[in-house]
């Protein structure tokens, strides 16, 4: 299972990174707007900043919700790195715009999937990526692990490519879910992705160690 870290905050995207387990990064334009980067030159140079700090694919958003302006976008988005993934809206227009950048060899990541559906939709279409909601179905009190596992068999029945990103990840166990249901990746903050690592008997069991240890060495 690939890592990716939710977010545009580029000390949070190191100290992932520098863990060692970091696989790509995802942003989205609320993310890009939490960290205060605006204005179209900030915002490029900002994907390019990520890029250099993370060797793997890192998706940067259109703006546009039409073919010719998500294509345009799109285009300029991809020549900024090598690791740029163009990450376009679950709309009609986008799953034309999916297609276009498929047949051009750009990577892309459909997002803000809900259904089913619209996976469907997006592999057919030669989506790389998909990016399933989970978290923002459970608030709404449906159950996002469930149509993961319903989009990992519909993929497997037909040998899509297209690989499932979970994402609108909220905390530890929604990772374990997705892990154990075959999720190709999972983007998630970096505080869901530490808390993996917490036990309380690992804390304690360390203690004891570390006490013993200076017991016989005094
Ligand atoms: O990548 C999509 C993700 O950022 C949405 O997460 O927590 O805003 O539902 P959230």
């Amino acid at each position: 299972m690939q890592f990716f870290i939710d977010t545009a905050n580029l000390s949070e995207i190191k100290e992932a990174n520098d863990m060692g387990i970091l696989d790509g990064v995802t942003t989205n334009p609320s993310l890009m707007a939490k960290e205060g980067i605006t204005g179209k030159e900030n915002i490029l140079a900002h994907y390019v900043a990520i890029c250099n700090i993370v060797d793997g694919p890192v998706s940067a958003e259109v703006i546009a919700t039409d073919f010719e302006g998500m294509v345009r976008e799109g285009e300029q988005l991809a020549a900024l790195h090598k690791n740029i993934v163009v990450k376009i809206p679950m709309i009609p227009e986008g799953i034309k715009a999916i297609k276009y950048f498929s047949g051009k060899g750009i990577r892309t990541n459909c997002t803000l999937i809900f259904s089913a559906g619209q996976a469907l939709l997006a592999a057919k279409a030669g989506a790389t990526y998909i990016s399933p909601f989970l978290g923002r179905l459970d608030d709404v009190s449906t159950d996002g692990i469930a149509l993961i596992e319903q989009i990992r068999t519909i993929y497997d029945n037909y040998l899509f490519d297209t690989e499932i990103l979970a994402a609108s990840i909220r905390h530890p166990m929604h990772i374990i879910h997705c892990a154990e249901i075959g999720a190709d990746v999972m983007t998630g903050p970096l505080s869901a992705i530490k808390a993996l690592a917490k036990h309380p008997l690992t804390d304690l069991g360390l203690q004891q160690f570390l006490a013993d240890h200076a017991k016989g060495n005094q």
